[in-house]
């Protein structure tokens, strides 16, 4: 008797561990999904038509959303704030460093990049500050990946 109460409880604590582990493992993976650190599309390694479907579908998502109606994707003469457009020009910004309102100067990585088009309003850059983006928190992360790569792929026009 007191053998079987033994494995009994034993095959309990096997199945409490398992339960445990498998709760642990499905745990990681929503945090995985959920975490708002994503990863930076800059350094993944796309395969070249992977990254030419990206950029063309962030070029699309750039027309829909209208942001060429305040951004310039073309060099501009000068960088200086246009009478034109609204916002400033986001030829070769990707890499670079922001001049921001409050005076701080921070790189222009994706994670930046991200909250500009966002949350346009926790960093706004020098010079801009009487204008606000518009809400763009609607785009879904592969949309806004695709307009991060996009916009890397201005850069590289210019520097050839
Ligand atoms: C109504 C005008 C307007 C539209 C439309 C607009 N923006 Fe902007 N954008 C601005 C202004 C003004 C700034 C500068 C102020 C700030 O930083 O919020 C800015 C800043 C930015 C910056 C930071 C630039 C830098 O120099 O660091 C990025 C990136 C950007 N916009 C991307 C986009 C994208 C992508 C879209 C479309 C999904 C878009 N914007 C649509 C007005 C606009």
């Amino acid at each position: 008797m007191p053998g079987r109460i033994q494995s009994a409880l034993t095959r309990h604590r096997r199945l409490l561990a398992l339960a445990i582990l498998a709760g642990g493992v499905v745990a990681v993976l929503v945090w995985g999904v959920l975490s708002p650190s994503h990863a930076d599309p800059f350094k993944a390694g796309y395969t070249d038509a992977e990254l030419a479907r990206r950029i063309e579908r962030g070029a699309a998502v750039f027309a829909e959303q209208n942001c060429a109606e305040c951004h310039a994707t073309a060099t501009a003469p000068s960088a200086e704030p246009s009478a034109v457009l609204k916002g400033p020009t986001l030829v070769g910004i990707v890499g670079g460093r922001a001049m921001l309102e409050d005076g701080r100067v921070v790189p222009r990585d994706h994670r930046y990049l991200r909250r500009a088009i966002l949350d346009s309003r926790a960093e706004v850059v020098e010079g801009y500050g009487f204008q606000v983006m518009p809400d763009y928190s609607h785009l879904s992360e592969e949309d806004l990946v695709a307009v991060l790569l996009y916009l890397r792929s201005l850069e590289a026009e210019t520097n050839e």
